[in-house]
């Protein structure tokens, strides 16, 4: 999208990510969770979040189904609407980083393209890419929420892994397995990866 003219936007005379990470004692990132719907993305973003907060550490969940009937409601699931939906979260996302906290992103995301429009967005070096890397058959064994069946009837039309592509991410930060794993063993995963990048260790 264009730029618009007559927008100025201000930059140099607020207070700067640097000042939020100093206030909060933490450095800011996006986890940036990819899978398929009933991988375990939001089990597992939600348990991350939690021993996050058990250690002082600010953080911001966003996730597919809150964003998709607030902000992102007039949205659907064709490829241009999926790519608007990742654009606008990353923008979001972009925007907690800046105010210093550690965003939790859990959406199916699932192509390259569209997770490389986050990783631009965000910044690479913020964008860290976390595989939850669960089975089709066992997503949709699982079916949390009934969709998997009905994508298969043919209700749900461009269903991700039945009718829409999922492309898993080439090289990731972080692959987390969750099939025969508890929660608390995928959340290490992710925890023992990002804990070490967001903590200012001496002044905790
Ligand atoms: S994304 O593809 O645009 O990244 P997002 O994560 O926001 O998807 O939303 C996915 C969630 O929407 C799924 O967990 C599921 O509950 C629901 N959903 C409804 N229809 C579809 C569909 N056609 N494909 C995938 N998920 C769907």
């Amino acid at each position: 999208m264009e730029p618009k003219s007559n927008i100025y936007p201000i930059f140099d005379d607020i207070l700067q990510r640097a000042d939020h990470e100093k206030l909060l004692k933490q450095r800011a990132k996006v986890l940036w969770m990819t899978g398929l719907s009933g991988s375990g993305k939001s089990t597992v973003a939600k348990q991350v979040e939690q021993v996050m907060y058990e250690r002082g550490i600010y953080t911001k969940l966003l996730d597919g189904d809150n964003i998709r009937s607030g902000i992102n409601a007039d949205l659907g699931f064709s490829v241009a609407d999926r790519k608007e939906n990742i654009r606008r979260i990353a923008q979001i996302a972009k925007l907690f980083v800046d105010g210093g906290a550690v965003v939790i992103a859990s959406f199916v995301s699932p192509t390259i393209e569209i997770r490389n429009q986050a990783r631009e967005i965000i910044g690479p070096e913020d964008f860290l890419e976390v595989y939850i890397n669960t089975p089709l058959e066992v997503c949709e064994a699982r079916d949390v929420k009934g969709l998997y069946k009905k994508a298969r009837a043919g209700v749900i039309p461009d269903f991700t892994g039945i009718s829409s592509p999922f492309e898993a991410p080439e090289s990731p930060a972080i692959e987390v397995l969750t099939d025969g794993r508890s929660i608390a063993e995928s959340a290490a995963d992710v925890l023992d990866y990002i804990l070490p990048l967001v903590t200012i260790e001496e002044e905790k």
